[in-house]
């Protein structure tokens, strides 16, 4: 299984998914690969120094390095593992322009490492460009994180599009695995509206979980840490182990 978590939106908690997701389906015994599609290289640098990366997603994209293990990481969680990237995969487009496998380039990289794993993660940029379109392709399922604020649903067209159109042209499998409500205030009555028109928009297709603003959740990176670590009695720990099970339980 092979989840892209997608939203060219920034800001909406992709990161923060990714990193908490992965840690929380590691804890459950799932072996996991988590990889940075994202040149800004947060869910990297969550888990390490930036001195410790030499090869990166970029080289496995664009170097005929045959030897994927040259471009895994272990972090310190047990059952995790991470592809990092650093920003010189900003240059991955220019690099790929006119190339006819630009958008299969992952798919294709990553086909010999899926045996060694339960499921990838895929962090991706805030842009429908080359590096979401190659998640798309390589991946079996989207998760699309929301954040519950005005305009939430702006833009989610755009990008159901471009899912639509990589399944009709180049990857008929892919599935919307589901839509995740973030940063949602309960104090808040926008919140509630908000998570009341994704709802009606989505349906079953929106997660039961909703991932509340929590201060906990926004230092845990600074710390290199995952929730689970950081604040394992927190609300964001308990949510993001809620959420894992609901993914696990829609694989
Ligand atoms: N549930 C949350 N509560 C508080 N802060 C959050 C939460 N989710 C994300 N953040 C913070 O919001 C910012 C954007 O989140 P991030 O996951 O990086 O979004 P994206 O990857 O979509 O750009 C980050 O500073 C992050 O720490
Ligand atoms: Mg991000």
């Amino acid at each position: 299984m092979i989840i892209a978590i997608a939203n060219q939106k920034g800001g909406v908690g992709k990161t923060t998914t990714a990193i908490n997701l992965s840690a929380a389906c590691a804890m459950q015994n799932r072996k996991v690969l988590l990889i940075d599609l994202d040149p800004q290289s947060n869910s990297s640098i969550s888990f390490l120094n930036p001195e410790s990366i030499n090869g990166t997603i970029y080289e496995m994209l664009t170097e005929s390095e045959k030897d994927w293990r040259k471009f895994v990481y272990e972090t310190q969680f047990e059952n995790l593992d991470l592809i990092p990237s650093k920003i010189s995969l900003a240059k991955l487009e220019a690099r790929l322009i006119g190339d006819f496998d630009a958008a299969f380039r992952l798919r294709d990289r990553i086909a010999g490492i899926l045996q060694h794993y339960d499921i990838v993660f895929l962090d991706t940029p805030p842009t429908l460009g080359i590096l979401t379109v190659n998640a798309l392709v390589a991946a079996t399922h989207v998760l699309i994180p929301v954040q519950a604020s005005y305009f939430a649903l702006e833009g989610t067209e755009d990008l159901l599009e471009t899912i639509e159109k990589v399944k009709v042209r180049s990857n008929p499998a892919l599935r919307l695995m589901g839509v995740l409500i973030t940063l949602y205030d309960k104090r808040t009555t926008l919140s509630k509206d908000v998570e009341n028109q994704i709802r009606s928009v989505f349906g079953e297709r929106a997660f039961k979980t909703v991932i509340t603003r929590s201060v906990r959740l926004e230092e845990s990176p600074a710390h290199k840490e995952t929730i689970f670590t950081y604040a394992p009695d927190s609300s964001g720990a308990a949510e993001y182990m809620q959420l894992s099970k609901e993914v696990l339980n829609r694989a």
